[in-house]
């Protein structure tokens, strides 16, 4: 259990070693403006920390649609996971549940199945930012014997994934949790982490430089993470994956790697702006794999020598840039944008639904060739740039031509912005009558692509929140 009094020393001491800027920009949320994961009165207030993804509620079908139906093996994890974050807010409080935990379940099962390409065995993974310890637990379900080490700088966090490994810590029936806050408190001296076998280690980001066991991590996860740091813990990030990553790891990196305009953000501070992909080049990582997966860019970097990136090299190649080539953010999320349109556009095309294309004013028009999507049904049409302002206006035989269609694709530079796609999506449903089950938007690239109903088969579960256990029987 961490008690509040004992993190702010820890990190204060830590902070009073530094000179006065650095110190006041160092091992803190740097975008949390509100300061929201550094107080809280009550137990009960950090249950909503369990489900924290419902801030993307908004890509929550395309989620949905992006993980299909769950193999057994997997339905088997999700009722675990459930029941595990159901006992683990019973904890905090006996009188509320979580909010609904889809989505961090989403990102979870997902995340898991790319990883699980690289590395099918238990791994040594190392997690900085942990939130609320779900690659933690996640590895506990899959492998027992993995080990897991988490990383945080946030009273909120860190107190979550202390009581999160300490629950695993039970369920395990090992002792296998080391907890440094807990040695520093009374001054123990710390145990050799390079000798010992603790399946999870958790440990503040002032101590991590020296207690991280060099080389000895399969898989570092940097999730929805490494945009929102101030620049001394961004670097101090990168040096922990210097220190800690094995040659044959990887690093994986779950969010977006550019950001539109790196000033203002929430009109308080300004975001570092280093490029994550620059960075970890420099440690000889280099992309190896990349896609939007329910609505976040999913990217796996590995070392030039090592054999993931052989495997990748062996792959066959289906953009005109090869990834690992790439040196850049922006160039990379374009790489991953157009894979996501071929993708998803060969799905429709495959489907023989009937489709609206409106486009012709962004270069992927051509490059798909829309005109093959809509050829492939009868009922389909493809309207130009104009025809999508006229629709946005209600223009009657238009109107009739989309309500005949269960997908509409939009491929456009007035989508280049999220907001922008929202709006053209809510004028199509108002106008129209349409209720779009789906809605998937990749901005970088100027593609919405909005569905009646889903392509492929989901599944069930998802269809309906998930507060407690309860909610899967
Ligand atoms: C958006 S949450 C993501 C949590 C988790 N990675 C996930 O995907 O569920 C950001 C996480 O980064 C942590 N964090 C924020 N600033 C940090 C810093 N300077 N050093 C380490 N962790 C930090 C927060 O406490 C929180 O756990």
């Amino acid at each position: 259990m961490i008690d509040p009094m004992v993190f702010k020393t820890s990190r204060e001491l830590a902070r009073s070693k530094l000179d006065k800027d650095n110190a006041m920009n160092s091992f803190g949320y740097w975008i949390d403006v509100e300061n929201k994961w550094e107080r809280y009165d009550k137990p009960a207030e950090l249950i909503d920390f369990l489900s924290i993804h419902r801030t993307h509620a908004h890509k929550l079908n395309e989620f949905i649609a992006d993980a299909g139906e769950l193999s057994p093996e997997e339905s088997e994890w999700m009722k675990q996971y459930i029941q595990l974050y159901t006992n683990v807010s019973r904890l905090l409080a006996t009188t509320g549940n979580t909010g609904d935990l889809r989505h961090d379940l989403l990102e979870t099962l997902v995340s898991w199945r790319l990883i699980k390409q690289y590395y099918p065995e238990s791994c040594n993974i190392l997690d900085f930012g942990a939130g609320a310890a779900r690659y933690g637990v996640m590895s506990y379900l899959d492998h027992p014997n993995t080990t897991y080490t988490a990383l945080d700088a946030t009273l909120a966090a860190y107190t979550l994934q202390n009581m999160v490994l300490s629950y695993l810590d039970i369920l395990q029936g090992d002792e296998s949790l080391f907890e440094y806050l807990d040695y520093e408190a009374l001054g123990r001296p710390l145990p050799d982490l390079a000798s010992s076998s603790f399946h999870r280690t958790h440990i503040p980001t002032w101590v991590a430089k020296d207690l991280l066991v060099p080389k000895t991590q399969d898989v570092v996860v940097l999730s929805h993470v490494h945009g929102e740091l101030s620049k001394e813990d961004f670097l101090r990030m990168v040096d922990f994956i210097d220190i800690s990553l094995n040659d044959e790891g990887i690093v994986f990196v779950r969010s977006e790697l550019t950001w539109g305009d790196t000033r203002d953000y929430w009109n308080t501070v300004d975001l570092h702006g280093l490029e994550l992909v620059e960075e970890l080049g420099k440690l000889g990582l280099l992309p190896i794999h990349t896609e939007s997966l329910g609505g976040y860019l999913t990217t796996v970097f590995a070392k030039q020598d090592s054999q993931h990136f052989k495997n990748a090299c062996a792959k066959e190649q289906t953009d005109e840039c090869v990834l690992w080539e790439l040196k850049h953010s922006r160039e990379i999320t374009l790489y991953a944008a157009r894979q996501y349109t071929r993708k998803h556009l060969g799905l429709l095309a495959k489907s023989g639904q009937p489709a609206l294309i409106v486009g012709n004013d962004n270069p992927l028009f051509e490059q798909f060739d829309g005109q093959s999507v809509a050829q492939n049904s009868s009922e389909n049409a493809v309207l130009n740039e104009t025809a999508l302002g006229q629709l946005r206006q209600g223009d009657s035989e238009l109107s009739e031509l989309v309500a005949g269609n269960d997908h509409v694709v939009v491929l456009s530079e007035q989508c280049r912005s999220y907001a922008n796609a929202m709006k053209i999506e809510a004028d199509l449903s108002q106008h129209y009558d349409c209720q779009f089950a789906i809605r998937r938007c990749y901005p970088f690239y100027g593609v919405l692509i909005l569905s009646k109903q889903y392509l492929l088969e989901t599944d069930s579960h998802f269809d309906s929140p998930i507060f407690h256990i309860n909610d899967l029987k």
